[in-house]
């Protein structure tokens, strides 16, 4: 097996995240340019940016759903160019939200148990140590008493929530978040705020797509900020909290940030263990 160089000064643990000189194109369209970072165990990295600036791709690439062009990923010391050698039950994604209604009804402890779904042991999911499972990541976002409930009824914020333990039931210790307050009113946001802060306090790495901080602003501790695929910030947030916007932008598309439907049910799909 080979180990990265790339390891963290404090101890042999390698780092969550490196990412070096990575370029993506999508169709014929170049979307990433040179993106280089790494991101270190517990630190809580906000990825901002206009919409289409490139911040969905980055994390699916780094998830290795969008293939790169050039340039190298590693999660955990492993390169992704090697899907098998990456320690997938280690990361939890939460991708954005493309509206409620899946058309299928679900309770919400049905949700939460299919993210133990593998394809390498799909009766993971099932079993009285999976349904602790998700009555645990239910509880860690205050929805255990809604377990039973189908998650059609549940408003934008509670669905929210409900995709978060999806991604916590494995117990991950790197957290990618796709513009988790996009589209939810203000006390879900808040909600999801208290929530986000003590999976930090926990000590888990959290990498959040935000088109603005918001009521995230407190648990950002560091800012990547993303133009038209080329990184031109990374270091401390912004003092002023404003959604990046290209010119001539209404000004008011963060209210339905959602992208084109077809497109990120193509490329949004559920995080399988690939191993
Ligand atoms: N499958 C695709 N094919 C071609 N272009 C795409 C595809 N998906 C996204 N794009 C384009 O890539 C750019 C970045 O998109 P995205 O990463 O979703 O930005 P953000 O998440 O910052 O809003 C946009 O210009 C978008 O139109
Ligand atoms: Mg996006």
């Amino acid at each position: 097996m080979e180990e990265s160089s790339f390891v963290n000064s404090q101890s042999t643990t390698p780092m969550p995240l490196l990412v070096d000189q990575l370029d993506v194109t999508l169709g014929t369209s170049p979307i990433l340019h040179g993106i280089s970072l790494t991101v270190e165990q517990g630190e809580s990295v906000a990825l901002l940016g206009a919409n289409g600036s490139g911040k969905s791709t980055l994390v699916k690439t780094c998830l290795g759903i969008v293939p790169s062009t050039r340039g190298r990923i590693e999660i955990y010391g492993k390169d992704l160019a090697r899907k098998s050698s990456v320690p997938w039950r280690k990361i939890g994604y939460v991708p954005q939200r493309v509206g409620a209604s899946s058309g299928v009804p679900a309770t919400a402890l049905e949700v939460v148990r299919s993210g133990l779904l593998s394809r390498s042991t799909p009766w993971k999911d099932r079993g009285r140590q999976a349904h602790q499972a998700a009555m645990e990541a239910l509880a860690a976002v205050d929805l255990a008493d809604r377990a039973h409930d189908h998650v059609q009824v549940f408003s934008g914020g509670q669905a929210q929530r409900v995709l978060i333990a999806r991604a916590l039931v494995r117990n991950p210790s790197l957290l990618f978040l796709d513009e988790p307050l996009a589209g939810i009113d203000r006390t879900s946001r808040e909600t999801l705020a208290t929530i986000l802060s003590s999976l930090r306090e926990r000590g888990l790495t959290l990498i959040t797509v935000l088109h603005e901080m918001g009521e995230l602003t407190p648990i950002v501790e560091r800012a990547v900020v993303l133009e038209e695929g080329r990184i031109i910030h990374d270091g401390e947030p912004p003092a002023t909290d404003h959604p990046h916007h290209h010119p001539g932008e209404t000004g008011c598309e963060h209210l339905h940030p959602h992208d084109s439907l077809s497109r990120v049910a193509h490329h949004a799909p559920v995080l399988r263990n690939p191993a």
